[in-house]
């Protein structure tokens, strides 16, 4: 099955007062390791463009603190795609880097100056004015509410990022600074290899808050395809069903696994992490079909490596 219209890609509202996001986010971390060159990556855009894939998903630190800057490098060429895309990126972390020779140690950083100086330079990167969204990358155990609060309301009252969230936080972690500031998603790992959010209660407070979370390695990283993760028992497991469930149902594998994410009431978006059309074109194809629920228990069981009580 193969696809090139935009018009069954749906976008949504991820928040109340949030912005409003594609469905399926083109993710960005691995933009470096695609070795596209300036004009490769302006037409890999404008191909997730026609299938309705909207919004890009950044960090500060991607591709050893170079994906932002590819990015903007091909937004120079095309600058119209600028008013196309919604832009999301993080700030947070502190590598190790070549880029960042201050850095002694891998660390957090979630003071107001870091943010700010985070968020202005990952514009600058990605030569645009504005994030839609900027996100926390991991809870920092030194993190203080108030403080963040006070670095997004600058952001926001400058016009440089119009939302804030977070990612990998706990549900209370979620709630503290929530109780400072509106937080519009929660972007965390979920997968058929990694089924903790649904059950450690963060996909039911993003459901109680009417808060859509964003996926983060949907397809396990590429583990449910890649070779060298073939003698993993869950892998093995899940892999089984999901090729007799494409046999089946006529549709590619990695469409059924983001399927499955796709469909849970907390309404997720889901991240592609690939740099191939053909993978976009098969995650879009994820927001056309909703599993049985005698499927969806069928992926659950294989995953969970047993059934429900
Ligand atoms: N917030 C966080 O902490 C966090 C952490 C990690 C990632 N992220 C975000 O999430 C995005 C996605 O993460 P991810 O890259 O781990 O996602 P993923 O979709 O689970 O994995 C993508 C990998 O799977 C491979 N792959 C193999 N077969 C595939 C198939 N049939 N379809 C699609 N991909 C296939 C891809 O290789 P090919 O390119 O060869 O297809 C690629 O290396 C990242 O780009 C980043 O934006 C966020």
């Amino acid at each position: 099955m193969t696809l090139s219209s935009s018009s069954y890609l749906p976008r949504i509202q991820i928040a109340p007062n949030g912005p409003e996001f594609s469905r399926v986010v083109l993710g960005l971390w691995r933009l470096a390791d695609w070795r596209m060159s300036p004009q490769e990556r302006v037409s890999f855009l404008k191909q997730a463009l026609d299938l309705g894939i909207t919004t890009i998903d950044q960090a500060d630190i991607y591709g050893d603190y170079q994906s932002e800057t590819l990015l903007g490098e091909a937004l120079q060429l095309a600058p119209e795609l600028r008013h196309q895309f919604q832009f999301v990126s993080k700030c947070g972390i502190k590598l190790i880097s070549a880029a960042r020779p201050a850095h002694g140690i891998q660390h957090y950083d979630t003071s107001r100056a870091h943010i700010i100086a985070s968020a202005e330079n990952s514009l600058r990167a990605m030569q645009i004015e504005q994030l839609d969204l900027l996100l926390i990358h991991r809870p920092d155990p030194l993190m203080n509410a108030d403080e963040m609060a006070d670095a997004f309301d600058s952001l926001q009252r400058s016009g440089k990022v119009r939302h804030f969230g977070v990612s990998n936080f706990t549900p209370s972690q979620f709630e503290l600074l929530a109780s400072r500031f509106p937080l519009v998603t929660n972007q965390v790992e979920l997968s058929l290899l990694h089924l903790n959010p649904l059950h450690d209660g963060t996909l039911d407070l993003c459901q109680r808050l009417r808060i859509a979370p964003m996926i983060w390695s949907a397809l396990g990283g590429g583990d449910l395809f890649r070779a060298s993760a073939a003698t993993d028992p869950q892998v093995v497991r899940v892999r089984e069903v999901l090729s007799a469930l494409s046999a089946e149902l006529n549709l590619p594998a990695s469409t059924i696994a983001l399927s499955w994410i796709l469909q849970h009431p907390s309404r997720p978006l889901v991240l592609t992490g690939s740099g191939r059309v053909a993978a976009l074109q098969e995650a879009a194809l994820a927001c056309q079909h909703t599993l049985s629920r005698e499927h969806w228990f069928r992926l659950w069981c294989a995953s969970a490596g047993k059934g429900v009580d």
